[in-house]
């Protein structure tokens, strides 16, 4: 049976069989009860509490604004509706970097307050004492190489990267470093399919793209932008399944015109 017709929870242990039984994994982000609840029961495999949160609820430009207390209200609000999915937290801004207390008091916050099944953080080499001193405290880890949006003061743009060889070479090394420190899974954003197929192909952990083509194990969207809440946003690799901004629009000038008209509430609409 495929893991998709399979009702028990996902674990970090299934996702890696599924990378060894060649089946895709299909990862969304949520914020929220009620959205959790509807992608989990549709049958995504893994929800990401991304800290993009930042950008679509609190119309921040970047991530780099929301807290650990912010990102931690997120997480009980996706866990209290998620049934199967394997449920990830992102590590904000500051809560890891550079620390390895730090890094492990905001993990250990993370998981106690949310009951979430584990963190992702951003970056390679540079981070990889925080990591590690996560992992030690049996907490499992996704990674996330390529365009690191908490990195964008030092990219200067949301452009693709690791074109070049070096950043390339990076990259893989990274990715390496990932997986023999012990992450489970690693998001690549934002980086030639090439390079992702052959991260894919030399790791035994899943590797899950945004905009990193489909030579990996996985692919992972911001749900508002693949239902198509945020027209404002059309990279190359978003596909969009729905057009809500335009259906929430009418049911809206549709119910202003109603109260207005008089037309609703009717008899039957009432006490
Ligand atoms: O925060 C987020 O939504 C993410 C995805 C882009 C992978 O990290």
């Amino acid at each position: 049976m495929s893991i998709h017709n399979d009702a028990r929870k996902i674990t970090t242990q299934r996702l890696t069989e599924m990378k060894q039984h060649g089946e895709k994994i299909a990862m969304l982000t949520a914020y929220d009860y009620t959205m959790a609840k509807l992608i989990d029961q549709a049958g995504v495999d893994v929800v990401l509490v991304g800290d993009s949160a930042s950008n679509v609820m609190a119309g921040n430009v970047t991530t780099l604004p929301i807290t650990l207390d912010q990102m931690i209200y997120h997480g009980k609000s996706v866990v209290r509706a998620v049934k199967r999915a394997l449920v990830v937290v992102d590590m904000p801004f500051g809560s890891y970097q550079g620390n390895p207390d730090t890094a492990i008091a905001s993990a250990i916050r993370i998981m106690k307050e949310t009951n979430a099944d584990c963190v992702k953080l951003e970056g390679g080499k540079e981070i990889l004492e925080s990591l590690k001193r996560i992992l030690s405290a049996g907490i499992p880890v996704m990674g996330h190489l390529g365009l690191t949006p908490q990195s964008i003061n030092k990219f200067g743009s949301y452009t693709v990267r690791a074109k070049d060889e070096a950043e390339a070479c990076k990259l893989l090394e990274d990715a390496h470093l990932l997986e023999d420190a012990g992450c489970f899974s690693i998001v690549l954003e934002k980086i030639p399919a090439k390079l992702a197929g052959q991260v894919a192909s030399e790791l035994q952990i899943p590797l899950i793209s945004i905009g990193a083509g489909g030579n990996v194990d996985g692919q992972v969207l911001v749900m508002h932008d693949m239902l198509g809440l945020n027209k404002d946003f059309s990279p190359r690799f978003l596909r969009r399944y729905a057009n809500l901004a335009d259906d929430i629009h009418s049911a809206v000038q549709q119910y202003v015109a109603d109260v207005k008209s008089s037309d609703y509430p009717n008899e039957q609409e009432q006490y």
